[in-house]
């Protein structure tokens, strides 16, 4: 049994730490958010992800998980521990690193003894070398210790899951030592482990969120094509996924990229490039392609009705994904504030995320559920991919709305099904035959 700190207790912090403890670790984990540290006491989650309060509650009960705003108490007789804060987006696109500078800086006044130092954020390439020169200059006396660079991979949703069974460990540091005490903790979860330096393995963690924001703003290029000559692109999605050097995963057209990771860290990653004086051209595409998506919705939107001025849109989800309560930069919130702008009501339901949202959706009236959304509405616009509304009654749904239109920003439906039901439905990059045929004579003939 390990002694380990987890500094910060988010969606990475909270998971990491319930799931140490439940690999028979010994675990702190500290806040400096007094309220998250008091409700945890109180058996309270300060995020919704499936499975984190059963877990969290367990390992309290067996004495192996507790919670303290103390970094003095949190670092006793601790070998590791790791960073978990926020590394939100600095006003130019940079990764402001504040939270990380204040949680070394604390680690170095209070520690005791020496101390694996591993950080968890995602940080800048050269964030480790100059955690080392935090700790070393605020350490009243000098103890001994190392940096190492352990990135999170996990997806919020499925998170205890993703730490269980990781794809890989990735360990960067300047003390091979440091990196194998920290690979001990990791060998349990049988991942294959790569060690290398710092800086690659900070590298490798930005590398990995911007290739796969890539695939996504990549199939939503490719679903735009597909919806003008025809083609379905789920199905060439899937057609492509077979391919094991494309895989089948992160190919979903919609909305686009949203949520506290891909577009904090693609924007930091171009930071990182402009400054070194590369042509950040892919990742500029990526980004650009991104956020093209929530005005599209909202044009098509327009287009379907004659205008959205005086309409009421419902929108069927509301986190920047399914199973979560994060709206860290979700899809709706833009969507729902441009279709304001038009003169639009904006109604909103979500199985979880709606106390979250009524923070940062000014104006967008709450609904008890998907038919009391749908009650009187212009148009359903799917903004978050809840299994709960796979399973609507549908014909329930149509009959309440004033129209029955149906933006699927998901692609949870299938269309021939949606249109026989008698809604007028659109789903993101399912295209209609009749529309390619005309454009593929044209240019026949235009030659
Ligand atoms: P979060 O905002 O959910 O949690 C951060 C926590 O850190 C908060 O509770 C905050 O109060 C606390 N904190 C801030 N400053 C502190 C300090 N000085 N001392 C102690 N606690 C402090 O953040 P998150 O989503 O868990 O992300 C954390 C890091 O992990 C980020 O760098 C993020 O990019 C990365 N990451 C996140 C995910 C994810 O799915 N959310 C996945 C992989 C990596
Ligand atoms: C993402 C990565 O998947 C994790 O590996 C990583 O650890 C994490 O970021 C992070 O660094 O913080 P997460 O943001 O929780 O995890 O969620 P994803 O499932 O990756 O989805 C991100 C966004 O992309 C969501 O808005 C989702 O709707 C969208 N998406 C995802 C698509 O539009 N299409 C897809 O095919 C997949």
């Amino acid at each position: 049994m390990r002694k380990i700190t987890v500094i910060g207790v988010g969606y990475v912090g909270l998971v990491t730490a319930a799931c140490f403890s439940d690999l028979g670790n010994q675990v702190i984990a500290l806040d400096v958010d007094e309220n998250r540290v008091a409700g945890l006491k109180r058996g309270e989650m300060p995020i919704y992800e499936p499975g984190l309060e059963e877990l969290v509650k367990r390992n309290v009960a067996a004495g192996r998980l507790s919670f303290t705003t103390s970094y003095k108490d949190a670092l006793q007789d601790s070998e590791f521990v790791f960073i978990c804060v926020g590394t939100p987006s600095g006003s130019d696109g940079e990764a402001d690193l504040k939270y990380v500078a204040a949680a070394a800086r604390s680690i170095a006044q209070n520690m005791t003894a020496p101390l694996v130092v591993i950080n968890k954020s995602t940080v800048p390439v050269g964030t480790g070398d100059w955690v080392a020169e935090i700790v070393r200059e605020a350490q009243p006396t000098p103890i001994e210790f190392w940096v190492v660079s352990c990135p999170e991979f996990l997806r919020e949703g499925v998170a205890i899951a993703d730490f269980m069974n990781p794809h890989r460990t990735v360990l960067g540091s300047t003390s091979r030592e440091a990196a194998d005490k920290v690979a001990q903790l990791h060998l349990t979860l049988r991942a294959p482990i790569v060690i290398t330096d710092l800086r690659t393995a900070e590298m490798i963690k930005y590398a990995s969120n911007a290739f796969l924001a890539t695939k996504i703003s990549f199939i939503n290029e490719i679903a735009d094509i597909c919806e003008r000559l025809g083609a379905d692109v789920k199905e060439v999605a899937a057609g492509m996924g077979f391919d094991a050097r494309i895989g089948k995963q992160f190919l979903e057209a919609g909305l686009g990229y949203g949520g506290s990771c891909f577009p904090k860290d693609v924007k930091a990653l171009a930071f990182m490039g402009d400054e070194m004086g590369v042509d950040t051209r892919i990742l500029n595409s990526v980004m650009e392609v991104n956020s093209a998506r929530r005005n599209a919705i909202v044009q098509k939107l327009d287009e379907m009705l004659g205008g959205l001025q005086g309409k009421t849109i419902g929108l069927l989800g509301l986190a920047f994904k399914a199973n979560t309560d994060d709206m860290r930069d979700a899809p709706s919130i833009d969507i729902a504030a441009t279709l304001q702008a038009a003169g639009a009501t904006v109604r909103g339901y979500d199985p979880v995320a709606m106390d979250v949202a009524r923070g940062v959706m000014p104006g967008v009236q709450m609904a008890k559920d998907a038919y009391a959304l749908a009650e009187g509405v212009d148009a359903v616009l799917v903004a978050t991919e809840w299994n709960e509304f796979k399973n609507l009654d549908l014909a329930r749904v149509r009959d309440s709305m004033k129209q029955p239109v149906l933006l699927d920003g998901r692609n949870i439906y299938q269309p021939d099904i949606m249109r026989n039901l008698g809604f007028s439905y659109y789903g993101v990059g399912r295209g209609n035959a009749e529309g390619a045929k005309t454009k593929i004579r044209a240019h026949v003939n235009g030659n």
